[in-house]
């Protein structure tokens, strides 16, 4: 009857209904276009300040790239004299801060000869090169908070006399030794700084940088007032106003205590106790970083770069964070998800909820979404050792250059590798931490044991395939640590055999079931399909493995940080990053390899090799 009734009504009424509706579906069609053309003509920037170059994007609201522009340090900035944007003496790597601040200004006017309207950005964010320092004077407020473009460039308002020291410790920097031991000593070694502060300690991280400063130029330190990483000192800048560290940027100086979120008094104090200067270096770090749980803004662009570059005044300055930081921001990342870069060397990025400190790899609070951590893994032999069993390959074969006999035996099932697993570190390695060593064993798949070490495998296509798996088994197991608590594939083994890794033990049925959700690939190698077909099929994500090219990731990920924390802001959005992100990514700039998890038959092909690998490493 109901049903009856309403047919009728719709009948009777069909023509205002029909009008109704129509008139509906016009009125959202002219709100969204209006909608469009409004949100279209706001511009989002993301700044990358990496070792050689400033490269500046900007988005639109729809997260397209709309316009970029460079600043090649060696290049645009000659006068300098920087080779690859620093100085080396011996082991000590800087770079001048001069130069930075006079790439920012040179960077927009580069958009505003290509007639960019920059008073349409209204938000920005970026990444910097991590861990190096900047020390800026007991004036640099002061000079800030004047800048004036009547009155000349950045450089001529604030070279030398904002900075108490011309050049910044860059992160290729190797001249801490000393100090990294002190500062582990005062953790109880390298665990113990991990458990603090997700790292052991590292010659490149900012803390053994300050604490060598202090140290042995105590002038200098006692002049600086204000000790910054380079993403805050951006941030400054475009500020005009010195502006505090970002959180997850923190994390890479050693100092910063991830567990309790605030910087660690014990390793503050190691600093103070050698400085011989009264004020304490909590005060010169301007206290607190800025919380990674908010998008929070920092300031407003500074009337500087309104009147000469034309920002609208009230454009936001977002927190800059670091560039490894940014690279997960640039891609839509959720909880259990991997990016490993192939390039010279291979880095794998995973955010996880799990703290689970380690000295074999880095934790850093995530930039953008609470609760959440990134952890990093970086290995040194990644392309250099597989190009080079690749030249062997090919010389063997009286075969020219190229990939071509390499990728057949890495896919070729006849080619078999299911006893066999050979390490082939032609330069000394992260993790597992050892010298330069090339091993090959045959392993007792039914227990495990390695039964003897050979020279040579049956031919030379074995050591393509094995150096594919090796590599790919080590980011499978070391990943295990961070991966979400419940397990992601049913555990079929009784056993409760330990298997360790590193400084790390866990069940063999922790490596027997848990899978990453998404792997992406980037960098050189992931051109290779061969290359990575197969570490997708030995990480084993259930959701989906991705490639792509983005030689723009870091700024891009500013871009979106920008975007996001403006819309959150502004009430426009309630939805966390990684939601946001997982919305409105652009999937047409990613490859997707497998949209679908990898087959568990074929991840369980290499659960026999998890115990024999960790036999190898032990006795490298
Ligand atoms: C990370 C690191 C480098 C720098 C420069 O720990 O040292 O990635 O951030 O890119």
């Amino acid at each position: 009857m109901l049903v009856l009734l309403t047919l009728l009504y719709f009948h009777k009424e069909g023509t205002s209904y029909r009008r109704k509706v129509s008139s509906f579906f016009i009125t959202a069609r002219i709100t969204s276009l209006i909608g469009t053309m409004t949100v279209q003509d706001k511009y989002f920037l993301g700044f990358d300040l990496s070792t050689q170059q400033l490269k500046c994007l900007a988005i639109n609201q729809s997260l397209k790239l709309v316009s970029s522009q460079i600043v090649d340090f060696d290049r645009d900035l000659p006068h300098y004299k920087t080779h690859k944007g620093v100085y080396v003496n011996g082991s000590v790597v800087d770079c001048p801060v001069a130069m930075w601040v006079e790439a920012l200004d040179l960077v927009f006017q580069k958009f505003k000869d290509a007639s960019f309207d920059l008073s349409k950005v209204v938000a920005i964010s970026g990444s910097c090169q991590q861990h190096g320092s900047v020390y800026w004077s007991d004036d640099a407020g002061k000079l800030l908070g004047q800048l004036d473009s009547a009155r000349g460039s950045l450089v001529d308002q604030l070279v030398p006399d904002a900075f108490s020291r011309a050049t910044a410790p860059n992160w290729q920097d190797h001249s801490t030794a000393e100090e990294c031991k002190e500062l582990e000593a005062i953790t109880g070694g390298p665990q113990g700084m991990a458990n603090v502060t997700g790292s052991r300690a590292h010659l490149r991280f900012t803390g053994a940088q300050i604490l060598k400063i202090a140290k042995h130029e105590s002038e200098t330190y006692s002049r600086t007032a204000t000790i910054g990483l380079v993403s805050n000192f951006l941030a400054s800048l475009l500020c005009g106003k010195l502006v505090p560290l970002e959180e997850a940027d923190a994390c890479g100086m050693n100092l910063y205590d991830i567990p309790k979120r605030k910087f660690n008094d014990k390793l503050l104090n190691c600093v103070d106790s050698q400085s011989g200067d009264s004020s304490k270096l909590y005060s010169k770090l301007l206290g607190d970083p800025v919380s990674c749980d908010n998008p929070t803004r920092v300031g407003t662009i500074a009337d500087y770069f309104v009147s000469k570059y034309g920002f609208c005044r009230d454009c936001s300055i977002y927190p800059i964070t670091g560039d490894n930081l940014a690279t997960i921001c640039s891609l839509p990342l959720k909880k259990d998800d991997v990016l490993i870069s192939l390039g010279t060397s291979t880095t794998v990025l995973i955010v996880t909820d799990q703290f689970n400190p380690s000295p074999n790899y880095h934790m850093f609070i995530h930039p953008t979404v609470k609760n959440h951590y990134m952890g990093m893994i970086c290995y040194c032999n990644g392309a250099l050792a597989r190009e080079i069993v690749r030249d062997k390959l090919n010389a063997e074969a009286g075969h020219g250059e190229g990939w071509e006999l390499f990728d057949k035996a890495v896919q070729d099932p006849s080619v078999d590798t299911s006893n066999e697993l050979g390490v082939y570190f032609p330069l000394a390695e992260i993790v597992p931490n050892a010298t330069a060593t090339c091993k090959r064993v045959i392993f007792d798949p039914s227990t495990g044991d390695i039964v003897k070490q050979v020279d040579s495998f049956a031919d030379r296509r074995h050591d393509a395939k094995n150096i594919v798996e090796s590599q790919a088994l080590s980011c499978r197991v070391r990943i295990v640590p961070l991966l979400g608590s419940s397990p992601t594939t049913k555990d079929n083994t009784t056993s409760s055999v330990k298997v360790k890794f590193d400084y790390s033990e866990a069940p063999l049925s922790d490596y027997l079931t848990r899978r990453p959700k998404r792997v992406f690939f980037t960098g050189g190698a992931s051109k290779n399909s061969a290359i990575i077909g197969k570490f997708a099929e030995i990480l084993g994500a259930t959701e989906g493995t991705y490639r792509l090219e983005n030689p723009n990731s870091c700024a891009l990920g500013g871009c979106y940080k920008a975007l996001w924390s403006q819309l959150y802001n502004d009430g426009e959005t309630t939805e966390t990053y990684d939601v946001f992100l997982n919305k409105c990514f652009p999937w047409d700039t990613v490859e997707s390899i497998t949209s679908e998890g990898v087959k568990s038959s074929e991840w369980e092909q290499y659960n026999e090799k998890i115990v024999p690998l960790s036999h190898l490493e032990e006795s490298l």
